[in-house]
């Protein structure tokens, strides 16, 4: 296997734009190995010695028990580090607390309210960070969608891909994402419900180089016509149930991923979404159960995807 190689001395990943595309490419092809291995029931002890702290100042399933297990199965420790355990709760500031976990583990995985605080985080940490989601990406999310994508597809570049709904945090990635690999994104949500513009322009910028075209509508009809791919998320992210009544009414019922929706796309669409999942809102339970769906597929990359990723920023000897 050829030694993944990263330039700087410490890699955050803190947003697909801090992966290059040849660094996703080898991020894809090393959790395929992985994935590969593990179904024959042979997981070695790459990151055997290290330990990742997971500090998480928001619920989580997926990402939470597969960064969990995915340091078990390399051969390493993980310690959970919910938001009332450690001393940031009674007001140790980001900086110290990046500076002590420093000193006794080797990575650090970080869900936060706050994009600006994982941020200071990894600034003020001599070891990796990553996001594991903030208000603003969802890096992780995206490794296991592009693997996920190519699994089914058999290739990432000259696809089109739509998503309907919340321009939010998987969202924003999405499109870096895509654009990095070649995929050309459109992104249909109501007014106001746009993903960040810096990141919109960034996408086009790249996109202009990788020839792929990253689009914003409010017309879901118009978005997902030919689409290989119809992505979606929750009406409802993790700190904004305070405006489930508003977000229900704007999004409901244009914005939902159905199955006339679903027969607009190609013959051969695929539809993801990251989880949780709403059936009812942003998706029908005939569309997420049914046979255009691959989410199951899509939360265990997640595994895959993140091992890789811990391996390359631990800098495993493979
Ligand atoms: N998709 C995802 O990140 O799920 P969790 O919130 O369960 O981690
Ligand atoms: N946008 C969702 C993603 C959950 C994985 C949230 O932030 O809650």
């Amino acid at each position: 296997m050829k030694t993944l190689k990263i330039s700087s001395s410490k890699k955050d990943i803190l947003s697909i734009a801090d992966l290059s595309t040849n660094e996703i490419d080898m991020i894809l092809m090393l959790a395929e190995k992985l994935k590969r291995e593990q179904k024959r029931g042979k997981s070695r002890p790459f990151l055997r010695g290290k330990t990742l702290g997971m500090i998480f100042q928001k619920p989580s399933t997926r990402t939470r028990v597969s960064f969990e297990v995915g340091m078990y199965q390399l051969g390493g420790d993980a310690i959970y580090l919910g938001a009332n355990d450690i001393q940031l709760s009674r007001g140790e500031t980001i900086e110290d607390t990046a500076k002590t976990l420093s000193l006794y583990l080797d990575c650090i995985v970080a869900r936060v309210y706050k994009h600006k605080d994982v941020q200071t985080l990894a600034r003020y940490a001599s070891v990796p960070v990553i996001n594991g989601l903030s208000d603003s990406f969802h890096p992780c999310q995206i490794l296991a969608d592009l693997m996920t994508i190519q699994e089914n597809k058999k290739k990432l570049k000259g696809l089109q891909l739509a998503w309907l709904g919340d321009g939010d945090n998987v969202c924003n990635d999405l499109m870096l994402g895509c654009a990095k690999t070649g995929i050309s994104m459109t992104v249909a949500c109501p007014k106001g419900y746009e993903p960040l513009g810096e990141i919109v322009e960034l996408a086009k910028a790249v996109g202009k180089k990788t020839d792929v075209n990253i689009a914003i509508t409010h017309d879901s009809t118009s978005a997902v016509r030919d689409a290989d791919i119809i992505a979606t998320d929750t009406f409802i992210s993790i700190g904004k149930e305070g405006e489930r009544t508003i977000r229900e009414a704007t999004f409901l019922p244009n914005y939902q991923v159905n199955k006339d929706i679903m027969k607009l796309a190609k013959g051969d669409a695929i539809f993801m979404h990251c989880l949780p999942a709403k059936r009812g809102m942003e998706v029908t339970a005939d569309v997420i159960d049914g046979k255009w769906s691959v989410v199951w597929q899509e939360a265990e990359n997640r595994l895959h995807t993140q091992k890789a990723l811990l391996c390359l920023l631990m800098k495993a000897a493979l």
